[in-house]
């Protein structure tokens, strides 16, 4: 009975305060306009409060049953969650208690657990570990502030689609094979270690060699032409991270990926910072249909990789994710993932380089793989014309990539090699980010 009156009280606290923030917003006519039937009716539940709205009252009910708006909503109540109906009428269901960041534990990833060989770990939700499969996802974007774990998430996904041994694994990671150089001489496994192109060309005509064979064979997708001839085309999943350091020349043949992927059997995985207007065009974003947040600074961050806020509003924790999927927001905290050293290391490559030109390396790897002299000499604390002179050394001996140049004339630098970084000893790329932290 006590209990019934604290939610009758709440649920009048929440009516009168969505009431204001209504009319403060403009949504509605201010009071001394309204109609005088009210504007919506008040229907406490268990656990919720029901607001029944009138539609004649209403200024725009997209406006209204806009994310942003009920984000805004959510805030102004103190963070209970606000959701809506719009079939024979609009009403809004209103908790009566903010719900709290889940309070979610850390697991370290047990590809044991693995359902399927196409399932990639996601991490532990309240409901407990996720895990998902790439053909359901499909295409996926991953966004997030700097080290907060995008490229950790997806050395687990190759871990997985590893274990399941099934599909093929197109690996970029714009830091010139850092990151996914590991799992070079791994079967099914190609990194790309170019500027981008080649991975996805080597894609693209894969595409179309199937789209070719489905053409002859008539059939309309992957299912049906496995069907019918029992040629188990492999899934190829296609992850770049750092997208945003992709040539723009590349763009277009990703776009292209992305749009058509799906029938082919083609997954895009695309991570980066912020996915905004230049690092991941917008067609390609509209077609990447689950998304992945990691912290991030504001609003508008969380807009353009989630489409909806709510991301800058996870813990700033590693790990702490907000996926969209099938509509729906799960919060998850990623399984924690050991790497694999590196087979290709030779332990004597270390003694290649001075200690002092290490540190050039391991600051051109942070300035995502670019070696500029301006830069590079900057972070390093190192004079310009020492760096430079460095530089046309491991030009000459093949450590550098010449100076690229974009379509412009821009000179964008030149890139590290997979040579210098063994030279220098990160060939195991044993962490060479972590210890940044
Ligand atoms: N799920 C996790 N649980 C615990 N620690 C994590 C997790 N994910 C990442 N970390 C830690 O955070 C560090 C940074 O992660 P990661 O390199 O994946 O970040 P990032 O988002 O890719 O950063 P950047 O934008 O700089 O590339 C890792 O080296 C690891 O130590
Ligand atoms: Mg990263």
């Amino acid at each position: 009975m006590g209990e019934m009156m604290v939610e009758v009280h709440t649920a009048r606290h929440i009516a009168d305060r969505t009431w204001r923030f209504l009319v403060q917003r403009n949504l509605v006519d201010p009071p001394d306009r309204l109609p005088a039937r009210p504007l919506f009716y008040v229907l406490p539940r268990r656990e919720r409060v029901i607001l029944a709205f009138d539609p004649l009252a209403l200024k725009s009910v997209d406006r209204l049953l806009s994310p942003r708006t009920l984000h805004h909503l959510s805030t102004a109540l103190g963070g209970r969650r606000v959701v809506t109906m719009n079939s024979r009428g609009v009403f809004f269901q209103i908790a009566y208690w903010p719900t709290p960041s889940a309070p979610l534990s850390s697991q370290p990833l047990d590809l044991a657990q693995q359902p399927s060989p196409l399932h990639v770990p996601i991490g532990v939700t309240k409901k407990g570990p996720l895990w998902l499969s790439l053909p359901e996802m499909d295409s996926v974007l991953i966004g997030g502030s700097r080290r907060m774990g995008k490229t950790r998430l997806l050395h687990g996904w190759v871990q997985a689609l590893l274990h399941g041994g099934e599909a093929m694994l197109i690996l970029w990671d714009g830091k010139g094979g850092v990151e996914f150089g590991r799992y070079a001489d791994r079967p099914g496994v190609v990194v790309d270690p170019s500027d981008g192109r080649e991975g996805l060309e080597r894609v693209f005509a894969e595409m179309s060699r199937r789209a070719d064979l489905f053409q002859q064979g008539g059939v309309p997708s992957l299912p049906e032409y496995v069907r019918r001839t029992g040629d188990r085309l492999p899934p190829l999943v296609l992850i770049l991270d750092e997208v945003a350091f992709l040539p723009e020349e590349a763009q277009e043949v990703l776009t292209d990926l992305v749009a058509k992927g799906g029938a082919f059997g083609v997954y895009p995985v695309l991570a980066t910072q912020r996915p905004d207007a230049q690092a991941v065009k917008g067609l390609v974003r509209a077609n990447l249909s689950t998304r992945i947040a990691f912290p991030v600074p504001s609003v508008h961050d969380s807009m353009v990789i989630l489409g909806r806020p709510g991301a800058e509003k996870l813990p700033k924790r590693k790990g702490r994710l907000l996926l969209i999927w099938e509509g729906r927001l799960v919060e998850a905290q990623a399984f924690r993932v050991s790497l694999p050293d590196a087979g290709a290391v030779r332990p004597e490559a270390a003694t290649l380089l001075t200690g002092r030109e290490r540190r050039l390396v391991e600051a051109a790897v942070r300035l995502g793989g670019w070696f500029r002299i301006r830069q590079v000499a900057e972070v390093t604390g190192e004079s310009r014309d020492w760096v430079n002179k460095v530089a046309r050394r491991w030009e000459a001996m093949g450590y550098l990539t010449p100076v690229q140049v974009n379509e412009r004339g821009h000179r964008l630098g030149r890139r590290v090699t997979e040579g210098l970084l063994q030279a220098a000893g990160f060939g195991g790329q044993a962490n060479l980010a972590d210890e940044a932290d």
